[in-house]
């Protein structure tokens, strides 16, 4: 089968590779119909390619048709129409019962100390094959696939496997109050229908970024939007300007570690992490921190005081500094993680009809093959074209 490949920063290739094959009789192969290109995706192409070997297989963020079923799955068949979460969670041990589904007692990686697997994310996550080809083998059959009804387009139901979640949890982790102000810092995908999902609910949302469609996208939709080339010295100012002196209820980082602005610092090891043998860079990633936490910094100015900060952003480094004394002095409530996707399908799933309150029938701006996979990606990272959101259909 054809399938996007890693093969080094800034190196995604159409490779033609071996097809998978049921492994464990609750094992299912499906056939890809869509599958997303996702910020995290912009992390392993850029500064996390000391955990990744060439040839290694991306993509967390599909659906398609169920091919073939090993002789214990009951719940699956032929032909059933599925979305594939990103993290692989087993559905049945004690974390999944809790609906923390990324940390998944059954996926998770003892030998890096990190949580759940994921489809097509580095050897700290389970080195999974991802979901950017023609066929994906998915674990957990009766338990791990969400069945979907036949009819509507991909495009309604593939945001299920990680954009429409992971804005979910992070909208529900911030806890806006009634009539409360939300900030959603970064408006790519996930900010963007974090945006979505918050107005829906009826709270009042300003959304940060600082390239041109994306804010025009959501402000279009009724947000009020800033764009950060405006505001880089003075966005808590501006914000607390218009939330009556206090500052924003909540906040929710939807940006992550490769942040624009903040310390050149980072930006050089983000670099050198590109340069150095992966033996090296492992633990200078891992220990010295490679994070631009520009964001975040902005996301403690920006909340009021007793606020919450929700990072759906995802950040690498382990010695960041972390500006303790304004977070105790604020009262600030933090909270973050990788989205426990079935934790929220149930919420989400009612929405997705003709009337399509969110918006996903017309969320992708770009439709690509398997094989123009790689330009959509240097085009997403350089946000060119317009490039929000990339379904490739293989
Ligand atoms: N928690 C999860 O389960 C989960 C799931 C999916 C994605 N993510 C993470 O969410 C983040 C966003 O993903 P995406 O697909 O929307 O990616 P994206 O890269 O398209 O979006 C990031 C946006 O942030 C903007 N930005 C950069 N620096 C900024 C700053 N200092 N202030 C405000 N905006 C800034 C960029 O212009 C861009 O529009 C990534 O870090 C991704 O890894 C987390
Ligand atoms: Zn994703
Ligand atoms: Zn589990």
């Amino acid at each position: 089968m054809k399938a996007v490949t890693w093969h080094g920063r800034r190196d995604v290739r159409v490779d033609t590779v071996p097809d998978p094959t049921i492994q464990d009789p609750r094992d299912v192969i499906v056939r890809i119909t869509s599958s997303g290109i996702c910020g995290s995706d912009l992390h392993l192409y850029e500064v996390l390619g000391p955990f990744l070997d060439p040839g290694d297989i991306l993509g967390h963020e599909p659906m398609g048709i169920v091919e073939e079923v090993g002789s214990g799955v009951t719940r699956l068949a032929a032909g059933d129409r599925v979305v594939i979460p990103f993290n692989l969670s087993c559905g049945t041990c004690w974390m999944c019962g809790q609906g923390l589904h990324s940390q998944c007692e059954t996926t998770q990686n003892h030998d890096h100390g990190t949580g759940g697997s994921l489809f097509g994310y580095t050897k700290l996550y389970g080195q999974v094959p991802g979901g950017q080809a023609e066929l994906l083998r998915v674990p957990f059959g009766d338990t791990l696939p969400i069945k979907v009804p036949h009819g509507p387009p991909d495009d309604r139901y593939v945001y299920l496997s990680d954009v429409l979640p992971t804005a979910w949890q992070a909208v529900a982790y911030a806890g806006v109050p009634d009539g409360g102000t939300l900030v959603v810092l970064g408006l790519g995908p996930i900010g963007d229908m974090c945006t979505r999902i918050a107005m829906h609910q009826g709270h009042r949302v300003i959304g940060v970024d600082l390239v041109d469609e994306r804010l025009a996208r959501v402000r279009a939709r009724g947000a009020e939007v800033l764009d950060l080339r405006e505001h880089d010295k003075d966005l808590g100012e501006t914000v607390r300007g218009l939330t009556g002196g206090r500052g924003a209820d909540a906040v929710v980082d939807a940006v992550g570690m490769e942040a624009h602005g903040g310390a050149p610092v980072a930006k050089i090891a983000q670099t050198a992490t590109g340069l150095l043998p992966d033996a090296l860079a492992r633990p200078l990633m891992q220990k010295a921190g490679i994070d631009r936490l520009h964001a975040l910094y902005l996301a403690i100015d920006v909340v009021r005081r007793g606020g919450t900060i929700s990072l759906s952003g995802v950040y690498g480094g382990m010695a960041d500094p972390m500006p303790m004394l304004t977070l105790f002095d604020k009262q600030i409530q933090l909270r973050m993680g990788q989205a426990n996707v079935h934790r929220w399908v149930d919420d989400i799933l009612p929405l997705l009809t003709d009337e399509d309150p969110l918006g996903v029938d017309g969320f992708a701006t770009h439709h690509v093959t398997l094989d123009e996979a790689p330009g959509a990606y240097e085009r997403f990272q350089k946000k060119q074209d317009g490039t929000v959101k990339v379904l490739v259909n293989p």
